[in-house]
């Protein structure tokens, strides 16, 4: 595996790559502290194309909280050591000044409706300017034919799948499922920073999307969506944020179950001091 800092390396490295003959460059953003659900993406990203490109960078201009941002886990080491192992072909890992070498002032200007003003827009004002600005860089330094993006993200999906719609940028967007630790918990970077009493508390929210899933046929969506969040709020160590049901197209609210519209349900809380996310595609 070839280790790249710089981004004219990067660049020189994917021209000789490409030299050899026309090959498919799948790449996997990452913001390191890598788990199995990210070398499910390599993995992807190594059947389904001919070159496998994943980065590793803490994007400061996402953070809306410095905190999280300062305690977000870092173990380099480790990361590469990973991608070595899932047969990953290049480690991106540049520092702050590569990526916004004219600082971090300038953002993708794109109107993003909706899905740019709710749940995640609306609990992390700029989280998504940030996400724009740095996978729009991300894109045109390494110029993939395929994006490879977790689940587990579901906005962030669709936010990106609108970057590249907005300026038709020559990349396929694979979409792939959020790997599960076995007690369903969603991974996440953010686990390990997790007390053991946190971690058996965040199953809930995992617990919460299946009895969703299981009822939603059944019963009232709104009875559903208080049972489950009583459910949620009644251990002291969580605080929702959201526990939605929306158009799983749109991320619009709605108030009744139809077969015929696709569903997904959404769930933010902190449980301690970390917050996570999670989502279930319903119908
Ligand atoms: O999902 C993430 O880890 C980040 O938001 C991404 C896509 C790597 C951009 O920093």
């Amino acid at each position: 595996m070839k280790i790249f800092q710089t981004v004219v390396e990067l660049q020189k490295h994917l021209l000789e790559i490409n030299q050899l003959g026309q090959r498919t460059i799948g790449f996997v953003p990452t913001m390191g502290a890598l788990h199995q659900g990210h070398l499910s993406l390599i993995d992807a990203a190594r059947k389904e194309s001919d070159y496998t490109v994943c980065s590793i960078f803490v994007n400061p201009t996402q953070f809306n909280d410095p905190e999280d941002f300062k305690r977000y886990p870092i173990q380099i080491d480790r990361d590469l050591e990973m991608l070595l192992e899932a047969k990953c072909d290049v480690a991106f890992v540049p520092n702050v000044e590569e990526i916004y070498p004219h600082g971090t002032l300038a953002k993708v200007d794109i109107d993003l409706g909706f899905i740019g003003t709710t749940l995640e827009a609306a609990h992390r004002p700029g989280h998504f300017e940030g996400v724009l600005q740095v996978v729009k860089r991300l894109l045109d330094i390494v110029q993939p034919d395929k994006l490879f993006l977790g689940q587990k993200d579901y906005q962030q999906c669709m936010v990106l799948q609108r970057l590249v719609q907005h300026c038709q940028l020559p990349v396929e967007v694979v979409i792939c499922p959020t790997l599960r630790e076995p007690d369903g918990l969603a991974m996440s970077s953010r686990n390990v920073r997790l007390s053991a009493e946190e971690r058996s508390a965040a199953v809930k929210l995992s617990k919460a999307l299946n009895a969703i899933r299981e009822h939603i046929q059944q019963t009232p969506l709104d009875e559903l969506l208080s049972e489950q969040q009583a459910m949620l709020s009644a251990d002291p160590l969580i605080s929702v944020e959201y526990l939605v049901v929306v158009h799983g197209e749109t991320l619009e609210p709605v108030d009744t179950y139809k077969q015929t519209v696709p569903l997904t349900a959404l769930v933010a809380a902190k449980v301690g001091p970390v917050r996570l996310i999670d989502n279930l595609i319903l119908t």
